[in-house]
């Protein structure tokens, strides 16, 4: 397993490009599998998850190629209706093939997710909202066995506003007989996108960006060609990386708009931030300062940059309480945090974070994918070495960060790590 070697001390400073996002192409990757033909996905990250989710949809027969950031996906050869244990194991977002597999072919088998690093991530408003479209349900071996001949519109009404059951019965309700509305859906930018897809491959769809989605079912889709948003989370570790190092840097092929909660609070801590349409400019200050965040749906702060912040915090002038109402134990990273100096206490679902002291580096390991790169971005400004052990996971979330780290003037190298 790779391990990152990251020297503190360096202001970041120059220009870099966002990728694609994760969890756009998580998204339109299975949705895909909707209509038989050539789909055409330009500016897709490129990642483990994407090269996850394509084994996956490999495995039903889809041929898919990927060259410069194009990914080819050719539908009309699947034949398998199944995501094995194998496959969603290493993947949550492997739950998104459940939806589309039953609207389009009548039938799927798909495992069950299972624990995650940070706790329960149930999986039953997926489960009841293929119910209310009709299809029958049963929980055998581990696996979700689904079927109907053709699902049915409903109305829908998610307790929990839930960005994968949203996603999953759209693509499902795009296929169905009559209408379907979601009430409370996620309105995150990655659903969005993902419902303009729909909609370009000829699915009806009214309420996009609101949360309340009406989708009148249509009998067949057809291909469709798109480009992947940028990825505001990948953005915003950067941007949180040149307030902490007291750098200066752009950021290229981005959305301003979904970033806007995070810049706010860059803004708070006394960043100066510059927007144009497609770029973000950030100054950092002298001092930071301190500033509480409490991360819930979009549009409010995301619980994705809610470790990034910590980190953040560590290095402002002052006390700062960091709570996260989405993932209520997602703070793994706290006790490596410690291991570097910060210091930080827990109380319930908050962090709360005593600014200022200097970090020193050490080894550290991550546990997910946001804890990896809140412990990189501490790393970036702890004196000495940090060495920050099973990066694979940040693999699975940005693409080539110590290149692009690096290219800002970081001093961070991937090196062979020991097996664990
Ligand atoms: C997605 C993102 C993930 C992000 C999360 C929250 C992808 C691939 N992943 O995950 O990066 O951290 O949104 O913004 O897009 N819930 C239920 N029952 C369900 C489903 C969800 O109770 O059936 C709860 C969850 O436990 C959580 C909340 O709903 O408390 C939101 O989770 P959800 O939006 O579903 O997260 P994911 O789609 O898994």
């Amino acid at each position: 397993m790779d391990k990152f070697l990251v020297q503190g001390g360096h202001h970041l400073s120059g220009t870099v490009t966002v990728s694609g996002a994760k969890n756009a192409s998580l998204a339109l990757m299975p949705a895909a599998l909707l209509a038989s033909g050539t789909f055409h996905l330009r500016n897709t990250p490129k990642l483990r998850d994407v090269t996850t989710m394509s084994s996956l949809l490999k495995s039903m027969g889809m041929k898919i190629t990927f060259k410069d950031h194009e990914l080819t996906l050719d539908t009309s050869t699947v034949q398998k209706h199944e995501a094995p244990y194998q496959h969603v194991k290493k993947m949550r977002a492997s739950i998104y093939v459940l939806g589309p597999l039953v609207a389009r072919f009548g039938r799927a088998k798909v495992s069950l997710p299972g624990g995650c690093a940070w706790g329960p991530r149930p999986v039953n408003l997926h489960i009841q909202g293929l119910q209310k479209l009709g299809a029958e349900i049963e929980m055998k071996r581990g696996y979700i066995h689904a079927s109907a001949k053709r699902l049915k519109g409903a109305r829908i009404q998610f307790d929990v506003s839930s960005v994968g059951a949203t996603g999953n019965i759209l693509m499902a309700a795009t296929l169905a007989k009559g209408t379907t509305t979601i009430e409370n859906a996620a309105i995150e930018p990655e659903i969005t996108s993902l419902a303009e897809f729909l909609l370009a491959m000829g699915a009806k769809i009214d309420g996009i960006g609101t949360n309340r989605l009406e989708i009148e079912g249509v009998d067949e889709l057809h291909t469709a060609d798109v480009t992947t948003i940028p990825d505001r989370i990948e953005a915003g570790t950067f941007l949180v990386a040149a307030a902490m190092t007291g750098g200066s840097v752009t950021l290229d092929q981005v959305n301003p708009e979904h970033l806007k909660a995070v810049l706010v609070k860059l803004e708070d801590a006394g960043c100066r931030i510059t927007l144009g349409p497609t770029s973000i400019a950030l100054q950092a200050p002298n001092e930071l300062r301190p500033v509480d965040v409490t991360a819930s749906i979009y549009p409010g702060f995301p619980t994705d940059m809610q470790a990034q912040w910590i980190a953040l915090m560590c290095v402002a002038k002052g006390t700062s309480v960091v709570t996260d109402t989405i993932y209520l134990d997602r703070f793994k990273h706290v006790p490596e945090l410690q291991r570097l100096g910060a210091e930080v206490t827990m109380k319930e679902n908050s962090a709360i974070v005593k600014g200022s002291r200097q970090l020193m580096g050490a080894t550290v390991m991550s546990t997910d994918l946001r804890a990896s790169a809140s412990l990189i971005l501490a790393g970036l400004v702890a004196e000495g070495t940090t060495e920050v052990l099973r990066v694979y996971h940040i693999d699975r979330g940005y693409e080539a960060i110590e290149v692009k780290l690096r290219q800002l003037g970081a001093s961070i190298e991937r090196a062979a790590g020991e097996e664990y």
